[in-house]
C-alpha cells in the first residue's frame, strides 16, 4: 500500500510503497479515509520527539473496517470507525482506577512506535517500518487493536469525524475529564491551534463564564472568537498574566490550559492562575524543555494545582460517541476546525501549513 513515510530528520515526507500485514486475532484492518495533521506529528518530523525511523505518522483518522481478525466482535467489514491512537485495555492497574490514557498495555505504543506486543505491522522489504503515534494512519490502511477503533454512524462524514481522533478528544477531554471545569469558571487558554481551539469549545460546553484565548496569530484569535472565546489576547503586545488579573477583578483564572507546547507558557500559566486554581499542561513541549517554579512556598501556600494531560484523559470508546452527540446537537463544531484539505501525497505541505501557523486543522484525504 502507499503511505507517507518519514525517513530522517531534515528530509521531507514522501509517498512510498510499504507492506502491511493482515489483522491478527483481536485486530482490525481499516481502510483509512482521512487523517488530520497534528503538531505532535510535526514534533517527530522536526526532531523534538525522537522516534525510531523510518516511521509512518498520522494519528487523527477515520475510515472503514475492511477485515477483522478472529475474536473481534464489536466491529465488522463495512463499519465506519474513528481510530483511537490511545486505546485502553479496561483491566490493567490504571484502567481499573479510571485512568484509561495511562493504560499499561497501550500507552507505551505512543512512545515505542510499535504495537502493544512490541512488533510493527509495517515493513519494506526486510526492513521494519515503525507505526508512529498509535496509528500510522497517513497510509491507505492501518492495523488497530479492536479497542482502538470506535464505531460511528455511517452518515457521519469520515473527513470530519477524523478530527475527533486527536484534536477534539484532547482539547474537549482536557476540559471535561482532566480539569473537570465547572459551570461559571474562568478559563485562560495559551495557544489557539487545533488543540487550543478544541479546549475553547470544551470550555464553552462546560459553561465557563469567561474564556480568554492568547495566540500571536491574528487569524487564530479570530477563529477562537468563533469557537467560544469571550476575550482574545496577543501575547506579543498583551501580557497574559496581567490580563488574567485584569479580566477577573484581580483574582486570577480558575483554569489555565497550556496548548502551544512551550514549557515557558506553563510558568506563565502558574502565574496567571488564581489561588487554588489549576494549570493543565496539554501542549507537548520538546523533550529538552523544563519548567521551574520560583518560590515554591508561594505555589504551595496558594494551593495551586499543576496537572498533566495525555489525550484529554479520554476513554475513547466512551467519549467519541459522547462528542458526536454534542456535534449532532450543534454544541460542538467539527467542520469549522478543518481549514485545509490535501491529498495523502501532500503530507509535507500539511506540515508546512502547521509550521507557518496557517488555518487550524489540515486533513489529508486518502
Ligand atoms: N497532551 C496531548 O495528548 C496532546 C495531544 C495533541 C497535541 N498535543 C500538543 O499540543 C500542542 C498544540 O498542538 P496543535 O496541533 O494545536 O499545534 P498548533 O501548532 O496548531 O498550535 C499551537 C499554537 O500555539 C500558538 N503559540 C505560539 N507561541 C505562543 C505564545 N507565546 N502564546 C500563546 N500561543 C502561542 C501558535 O501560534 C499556534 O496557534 C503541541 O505541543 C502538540 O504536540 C498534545
Ligand atoms: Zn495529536
Ligand atoms: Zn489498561
Amino acid at each position: 500500500m502507499r503511505a507517507a513515510i518519514f525517513e530522517a530528520v531534515g528530509t521531507p515526507l514522501g509517498l512510498a510503497e510499504v507492506s502491511l500485514r493482515g489483522p491478527r486475532p483481536g485486530e482490525v484492518l481499516v481502510r483509512v479515509a482521512a487523517c488530520g495533521v497534528c503538531h505532535s506529528d510535526l514534533s517527530v518530523v522536526d526532531g523534538s520527539f525522537p522516534s525510531p525511523l523510518p516511521v509512518v505518522l498520522g494519528h487523527e483518522a477515520a475510515g472503514v473496517v475492511e477485515e477483522v481478525g478472529t475474536d473481534v466482535t464489536s466491529v465488522g467489514p463495512g463499519d465506519h470507525v474513528v481510530l483511537a491512537p490511545l486505546p485502553s485495555c479496561g483491566d490493567c492497574y490504571f484502567c481499573m482506577r479510571g485512568q484509561p490514557t495511562l493504560c499499561a498495555k497501550y500507552s507505551v505504543s505512543l512512545f515505542t512506535s510499535l504495537l502493544a506486543d512490541g512488533t510493527s505491522p509495517l515493513s519494506r522489504g526486510d526492513e521494519i517500518v515503525y507505526r508512529g503515534l498509535g496509528a500510522a494512519a497517513w497510509a491507505e490502511r492501518a492495523i488497530m487493536p479492536e479497542c482502538g477503533v470506535v464505531k460511528i454512524d455511517n452518515d457521519i462524514p469520515l473527513d470530519v469525524a477524523c478530527v475527533l481522533g486527536c484534536a477534539v478528544q484532547t482539547g474537549v477531554g482536557a476540559v471535561l475529564n482532566t480539569a473537570q471545569v465547572e459551570k461559571g469558571a474562568t478559563v485562560l487558554i495559551l495557544g489557539a491551534g487545533g488543540i487550543g481551539i478544541a479546549v475553547a469549545q470544551g470550555a464553552r460546553l462546560a459553561g465557563a463564564s469567561r474564556i480568554v484565548v492568547s495566540d500571536p496569530v491574528e487569524e487564530r484569535r479570530d477563529a477562537a472568537l468563533r469557537f467560544g472565546a469571550t476575550d482574545v489576547l496577543d501575547p506579543d503586545s498583551d501580557n497574559p498574566v496581567t490580563a488574567a488579573f485584569e479580566l477577573t477583578g484581580g483574582i486570577g483564572m480558575d483554569y489555565v490550559f497550556e496548548a502551544a507546547g512551550h514549557a515557558s507558557l506553563i510558568e506563565q500559566g502558574i502565574m496567571a492562575a488564581r489561588p487554588g486554581g489549576t494549570v493543565v499542561c496539554v501542549g507537548a513541549p520538546p523533550l529538552d524543555q523544563g519548567i521551574s517554579i520560583p518560590a515554591v512556598v508561594a505555589f504551595s501556600a496558594s494551593e495551586k494545582k499543576l496537572i498533566g494531560c495525555l489525550l484529554g484523559s479520554v476513554d475513547s470508546q466512551r467519549d467519541i460517541p459522547k462528542l458526536l452527540a454534542f456535534w449532532r446537537q450543534g454544541l460542538l463544531d467539527l467542520e469549522g476546525m478543518i481549514t485545509h484539505r490535501l491529498d495523502l501525497a501532500e503530507a509535507e505541505a500539511g506540515l508546512d501549513l502547521l509550521r507557518n501557523r496557517e488555518g487550524i486543522r489540515t486533513v489529508l484525504t486518502v
